[in-house]
C-alpha cells in the first residue's frame, strides 16, 4: 500500500477517498517497476499510448539527439525540421485526401481546434448559422469545455456540467434500421446549424468500449457528406494501429475533412496531437484577412522533442511487424475472452485489433477489482461498468495471457462478492 502524497490532486479520482497509489518507478516493454519490488503487466499501456512498449529505444535515440540540439522552439514564427519530418511522415502514412496538419499539445486540445476550425470553415464561407455539432451517445472528446460538449451529456463522465457548457445535438450510433431513421431525422432538422458530426471511428473508447461496424461508419460519413456537414474523425484512440489498420477509418474505405490524431502519436513518449485536414477545410482559411485565419497557437505544439519521438515511432511502424502483432493479439483476445461470457453477471464480451472487453452488470466497487488487478500483478483499470485490455502491440503472449488469466480468475470472485448487488 503506497500513500500518495498529501498535495498531489490525482485525475479523475474522488482524493477524499484515495488510499492506495502505487509509485512507478521504472518501465520496460510491458512491465511496470514499482517501488516495493512489485512488478505489474500492463494491460492499459498508459492510457492506450505505448505502442511500442515502454522504452522502446529508437524513441528514446530520436528524442536524446533532439534535446541535444533544440528541446524546444516556439512555432509561431519558426519552423524546424522535426516538424517538416513529421508531416511528410503523417501525409504519407494518411490517406491522399488529408493535406494539411496543425499541431498541438494533448488530445483534448485537438479536438478543441477540430471544432473551432469547423465553426470558422463556415464563418470563413459566409455562414453563420452552423455553430453546432452533433456526436454521439457514449462518446468522449476529452475534458477541455468543447470537448466535453461533444461527450455524452447524460452517462458521460462530464454529465455534472451539462447545464454549464454549449449544448450540442447528440444521437444515438444508428446501428439498426429505426436508428437510422431518427438519426437522418435529427440531421434533416438541424443540418442549417450543424458545422460537422464529429465520432470515434469503430470504437468510441473512455465513453464505455462500445463498438460498432464499418457499415455504421460509412452510413455516417455518407449522411454528412449529403448534408453538406463537415466530417471529424477523432482517431486520438484508434489511430496508429489499435483498432489492426493504421487509423480506423481506412476499414470503412472512407475520409473525413477533419481528423485528430494524439496519444499514440509519440508512441507514448511525450504529448502531442495533430489535426489533419483536407484541402477544402485548409483554403477556406487562406486570404489577406487576418479575420480569416486560425488564431490558434498552442504554446509547446510541435515540439521538437515531441516531434522527433512522433518520427521514431512512425519509422518503427514501418519497420516492425506492429499490424501484424495487433491481430494476433486480437486473435487470442477474441479465443480466450469468448468463454468469459458464460461467466455469472457477464452482460457481453467484445474485440477490435488490440482492444478487449468484458462488460458486467454492474461494478458495484471500481477500487475493490482495482485493487485485485494490482494484487494479481496486472496494471487493468475498470470503468463505469466495464474490465478492458488496451496493451501494448509488443506484449509478449505469456504476459498477454497473465492479463487475461487475471479477468478469467477475478470475474468470479467478484461475482461471488457482490452477488447480491448485480
Ligand atoms: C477519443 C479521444 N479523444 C480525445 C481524448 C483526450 O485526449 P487527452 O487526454 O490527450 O487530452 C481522448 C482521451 O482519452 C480520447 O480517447
Amino acid at each position: 500500500m503506497t500513500e500518495p502524497h498529501p498535495n498531489v490532486w490525482f485525475p479523475y479520482a474522488q482524493m477524499g477517498q484515495l488510499q492506495n497509489v502505487p509509485k512507478a518507478i521504472k518501465t520496460q516493454g510491458s512491465k511496470i517497476y514499482l517501488e516495493n519490488n512489485k512488478i505489474l503487466i500492463d494491460g492499459i499501456s498508459s492510457w492506450w499510448t505505448a505502442c511500442h512498449g515502454y522504452n522502446n529505444p529508437k524513441i528514446e535515440e530520436s528524442i536524446i539527439k533532439q534535446i541535444k540540439k533544440m528541446p524546444h522552439i516556439m512555432f509561431g514564427g519558426f519552423s524546424h525540421e522535426p516538424a517538416d519530418n513529421l508531416t511528410d511522415n503523417l501525409l504519407c502514412i494518411l490517406s491522399k485526401k488529408y493535406n494539411h496538419v496543425f499541431y498541438a499539445d494533448s488530445g483534448s486540445v485537438a479536438v478543441e481546434v477540430s471544432m473551432k476550425m469547423a465553426i470558422q470553415y463556415w464563418l470563413n464561407l459566409g455562414v453563420k448559422e452552423k455553430n453546432k455539432f452533433l456526436s454521439f451517445k457514449h462518446a468522449y472528446h476529452g475534458d477541455t469545455s468543447g470537448a466535453m460538449s461533444v461527450c455524452d451529456p447524460d452517462d458521460g463522465m462530464h454529465s455534472l456540467f451539462k447545464n454549464h457548457i454549449s449544448k450540442q445535438i447528440i444521437s444515438e450510433i444508428p446501428n439498426s434500421n429505426i436508428q437510422k431513421k431518427k438519426f437522418e431525422k435529427i440531421v434533416a432538422d438541424n443540418k442549417s446549424k450543424i458545422a460537422a458530426i464529429i465520432l470515434e471511428p469503430l470504437v468510441q473508447c473512455a465513453g464505455g468500449m462500445k463498438m460498432h461496424s464499418t457499415q455504421v461508419l460509412s452510413y455516417i460519413a455518407g449522411v454528412a457528406k449529403k448534408n453538406d456537414i463537415l466530417f471529424i474523425l477523432d482517431e486520438i484512440a484508434t489511430g496508429f494501429g489499435r483498432t489492426g489498420t493504421m487509423f480506423a477509418y481506412e476499414q470503412a474505405d472512407i475520409q473525413s475533412d477533419i481528423l485528430c490524431l494524439g496519444k499514440a502519436l509519440t508512441g507514448g513518449a511525450l504529448s502531442l496531437s495533430a489535426v489533419v485536414t483536407t484541402r477544402d477545410v485548409y483554403e477556406a482559411f487562406l486570404g489577406s484577412d487576418l479575420n480569416k485565419a486560425l488564431m490558434h497557437g498552442p504554446t509547446y505544439m510541435a515540439n521538437p522533442l515531441a516531434c522527433a519521438a512522433a518520427n521514431a515511432s512512425i519509422e518503427i511502424f514501418k519497420d516492425e511487424p506492429r499490424l501484424e502483432q495487433v491481430l494476433n493479439i486480437e486473435k487470442i483476445i477474441k479465443d480466450r475472452m469468448e468463454t468469459f461470457s458464460n461467466f455469472p453477471g457477464v452482460l457481453d464480451v467484445r474485440s477490435k485489433g488490440a482492444i478487449g472487453v468484458v462488460q458486467l452488470k454492474r461494478i458495484p466497487d471500481l477500487n475493490w477489482l482495482r485493487n485485485r488487478f494490482t494484487e494479481k500483478g496486472v496494471w487493468i483499470r475498470p470503468f463505469l461498468d466495464i474490465i478492458y485490455i488496451m496493451p501494448c502491440f509488443t506484449i509478449k503472449e505469456d504476459e498477454l495471457n497473465q492479463l487475461l488469466d487475471a479477468i478469467e480468475q477475478i470475474i468470479p470472485e467478484w461475482a461471488d462478492k457482490f452477488y447480491e448487488q448485480i
